[in-house]
Order: C-alpha cells, then structure tokens, then sequence
C-alpha cells in the first residue's frame, strides 16, 4: 500500500485488516521477569510464551491467518491419498508460480532435504547468495561444501543499499571456473535473505546469477521462503519495476528457476512447504524422498486443513496491500531506533529489525555472546523476546575455539499481521532505554554446551550479576509493577 496520508502529523504505518480474534497478553513485573529467566537459564527458547510479552523471536509458524483462511480449512478434503486439497493447492501454485510439478513436503527444511538429497553428492559444492543454517547443514551434512557468494557491500551492517542480498556476478563467475561447472550440484538464491538482516535480492541480479549458471548447465533452485518481502521491495526500490503487478513480478522471477521451494511457515502465512519442479522426469525422480521422507504425495507431511489456509495464504501473498505491512512496520521501528542512535541494520529489510550487537554493547567480548546478553536484556527490560543471531549460534571451531561470527545481530522479527503499532512503539522505546543503559549489560558463558545447535537447549549464566543490577535501574524508572 502506499502510504496513507495523515493531516495534522507524519504518516505512519497502517494496518489494511482489523482484528478479529485475540490472545490475551501479560506483562509480568520485571523481578518475576528475573526468575523466569533463571529457571530459563539465561536461554529465551526456554522461555515460557505465557512470560512474554511481545514475542518477536520469529515470523515462522506465528503469522495470522485472515478470516478467509480459516474459513477454508473447514473445506479441507482428508484422503490419505487423492485429497481435493493437494489439487488444489498445486493449481494455485501452477498459476502463481507458472510451474507444473509440486512436491509437497511439511516444511521448509524438509525441501532443502529432499533437494540436497537429489543433488548433493561428498566434494560437490552448492552456491548460494548467503545460507541458511538449515540449507546448509542438509548440504555439509551429505559431505557437500556451500559457496556464499554475497556482494562485500551486502555485509556492511549500515549502509543504503538496497539489495544487500545480491549476488557479486565476478565471484559467482570466478567459483565456477575454479571448481569446474559439472562439480557444482546447484545455484540456490534466498530471496528474501535471513540472516544478513531481511535483505532483498534485486530482479536483475537473479537474472544475471541464474543466466550465468545456465550457461554453464548449472540447476537453479530458488528459496521463496521470504519471497512476499523481497517482492515488495523489487516493486518499490528496482528501476523499472513500480508499474508491474506482485503477481507479473512473481511469474517473471519464478520463470527464472528449475526449482523454487518454500516454508509455508512463511510464504503463505500457514504451516507446510513444498517444492516446485518444472522438469517432469526430475519432478518424478524426486517423488521417493517425498514418499519416503515426508508422507504420501498429495500432503507431504502437512495437515490438509493447513492446505487449504495456505492456498488462501499464496493469493494474499500476491496482494500488495497485504505484502507491504511487514516491510512498513519494520521500516518505521528501524527508522525510530537509528533517530534513538541504536546501531540498527539499514536500510531496513523484511522479516524484522536488526540490531547490530557489537556496535550497541562494544564492551561484551565476542566470546561472552554480546547478541545473547542483549537478548537476554531485552527479556528483563520489557518482556520482549528477540532472537541471537551471532557467535551463540555458530558451531564450536574443530579445536574447541569459538567460530566468531562475521555479524553479531539481535533480531525482532515482526510476524505479519501480529503486533499493533502501539506494541511496537513499546518495543522502541524499551530497545532506545535499553540502549542508554547497555553499559550495565554484562557477557554471558556455557554452564551446558550441547556440540550442535547449542543455541536452542544450551543452558548458560550470567557473567557476574549484571541482570540483577540492570533490573534494579528498570525498576528505578519505570516501577515494581513493569
Ligand atoms: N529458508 C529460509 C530463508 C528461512 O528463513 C527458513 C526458516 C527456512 C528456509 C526453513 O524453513 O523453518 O519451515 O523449516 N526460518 C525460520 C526463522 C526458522 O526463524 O527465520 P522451516
């Protein structure tokens, strides 16, 4: 939507929906905010939902459906075998994405198995623009190696690019001379990306990346798991884009791939994934994994009640109306934290607003995990749930040592159609307090390091009371209730 005038002051985001059904929140005090957190040790995934407030640790699995999803899923057909749904949903997709073949599968993660399962064999390497943990530990873990091969430029936290996702074309050149076109099994584009900050990718450069690789016989597979943002951002920020259509941009991008898979947990606002294959003899060699890996070819692992909610979800993702609330919210709160000076990600990206850790809080070794100690912060100081997107995340080093990683990020993902702009005035104004008192923010160490994705169960504690002494200043300003 563009933006909606205002007469007496500056425009802010507006919500194109009104609520209809609700959760019920509870703001605890901040001392119980401290024992939770214990019992939590020091890890937010520990965290309870009911002790949060505004959980923004991700948009996957938590966007709200419209009345019109949840009306279609009472018209859910349920046929282990056959179900009316799965035809359904592969026409919409047959329409949107203009490919035949749908694969379906019971989330994002289960494509990237299936496909690295295809075409992942020990010493092939696959490209990417950036990864995704799991896109690239289905990879590594079949002995495969993954080339990120981001433009510099797309790594520089604060900057005004405006497609910090793309791909530098020399290097994508260059990797393929080096390591010899029949030794790469695909080229796989995240657009949007995740991990450098909701970063869009430009129509152009996937033209450019995906005509190189053809070239070269090199399959094509595109993530369009953050595909809804990235359209918004092609049709608003690209030369010669802002008078075509979601739906003409969708096609021209789609037609592009051999392959675009997606988590329905995203694309779609539901629950479920899937794959579109546009050749038919590798759409049927690539049958088995669903068979085997996920359930039977017409659910792939999804509910059928979930499918039908996601064909309503893939048609909203076609509307820009829709499509822009994400990206709009996300502006307004990276725009109101850098007037605050809080070190954000710029210019701001889908998924959710990115604050650069090492920038905010430069006192907290790397090794004291500045991302998760800020998270953990944020937790005390307004109930806010954010997610570590930094060295707490990375896998140990083989000799023990931390793998230090190249961004030290806080991420509050804005799940669409969720949180009010008042919810989200709140979470500046607790992240701008939060910044004016990062120096009473201490480091955070293992007491239980698991040896792989220590994030998610790995207990830790506080590196001296800084939590304690950082509550009692809360407690100062804002009182014994919040
Ligand atoms: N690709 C991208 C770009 C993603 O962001 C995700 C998930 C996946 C693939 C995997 O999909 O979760 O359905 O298996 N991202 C979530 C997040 C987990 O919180 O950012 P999935």
């Amino acid at each position: 939507m563009p933006e909606i005038k205002f007469y007496h002051r500056p425009a802010v985001p507006m919500e194109m929906h009104k609520v209809k059904i609700v959760q019920r929140l509870e703001l605890l005090p901040a001392k119980q905010r401290l024992e939770k957190m214990k019992e939590a040790n020091f890890n937010t995934f520990a965290l309870h939902n009911k002790d949060i407030f505004v959980d923004m640790l991700t948009d996957s699995g938590v966007n709200a459906m419209s009345d019109e999803m949840q009306a279609a899923m009472l018209c859910a057909d349920d046929a282990y075998a056959g179900s009316e749904t799965f035809y359904r949903m592969n026409d919409k997709l047959t329409d949107i994405f203009g490919i035949k073949h749908f694969l379906p599968a019971h989330q994002g993660r289960a494509c990237e198995h299936i496909i690295a399962v295809h075409f992942v064999k020990p010493g092939k390497t696959v490209i990417m623009n950036y990864h995704f943990t799991t896109a690239k530990a289905h990879v590594t873990s079949l002995g495969g190696k993954v080339e990120e091969l981001v433009s510099d430029a797309g790594l520089i936290t604060a900057s005004d690019l405006p497609f910090k996702g793309d791909m530098d074309l020399d290097k994508l050149r260059a990797c393929i001379e080096k390591e010899g076109a029949e030794n790469i099994a695909y080229l796989r584009m995240e657009a949007g990306t995740n991990l450098i900050g909701g970063q869009p990718v430009s129509y152009a450069n996937m033209k450019a990346a995906t005509d190189i690789a053809r070239a070269y016989g090199i399959p094509t597979v595109l993530d369009a798991s953050l595909l809804q943002d990235n359209l918004y951002f092609i049709k608003t920020r690209e030369e010669g884009m802002k008078d075509k259509s979601i739906r003409e941009i969708t096609r021209m991008i789609a037609d592009l791939y051999d392959l675009v898979y997606f988590s329905g947990r995203k694309f779609g606002f539901g629950r479920g994934g899937g794959c579109m294959v546009r050749d038919e003899k590798m759409f049927h060699e690539m049958e088995d994994y669903v068979t085997m890996y996920e359930g039977f070819l017409t659910y792939g692992g999804m509910s059928v009640k979930e499918m039908e909610a996601l064909i309503v979800g893939f048609e909203e993702s076609m509307d820009f109306d829709v499509i822009s609330q994400g990206p709009q919210f996300i502006r307004h709160c990276v725009n109101e934290l850098v007037k605050c000076g809080v070190p954000m990600v710029t210019p701001s990206g889908g998924l959710g607003a990115h604050i650069n850790a090492r920038e905010l809080a430069p006192h907290i070794p790397d090794e004291e995990y500045p991302a998760g100690a800020i998270t953990v912060a944020m937790y005390l100081c307004g109930g806010i749930r954010g997610m570590e997107r930094g060295t707490l995340s990375e896998e140990r080093n083989p000799d023990g040592t931390e793998h230090i990683a190249a961004v030290e990020m806080i991420r509050l993902a804005f799940p669409r159609r969720v949180f009010t702009l008042s919810q989200t005035e709140y979470v500046i104004d607790r992240v701008k307090w939060l910044h004016d008192h990062a120096h009473l923010i201490g480091g955070l160490r293992f007491t239980h390091e698991p040896a792989t994705l220590r994030f998610f169960t790995g207990k830790l504690e506080p590196t001296s009371d800084w939590p304690e002494k950082l509550v009692a200043e809360y407690v100062k300003d804002f009182g014994e209730d919040q």
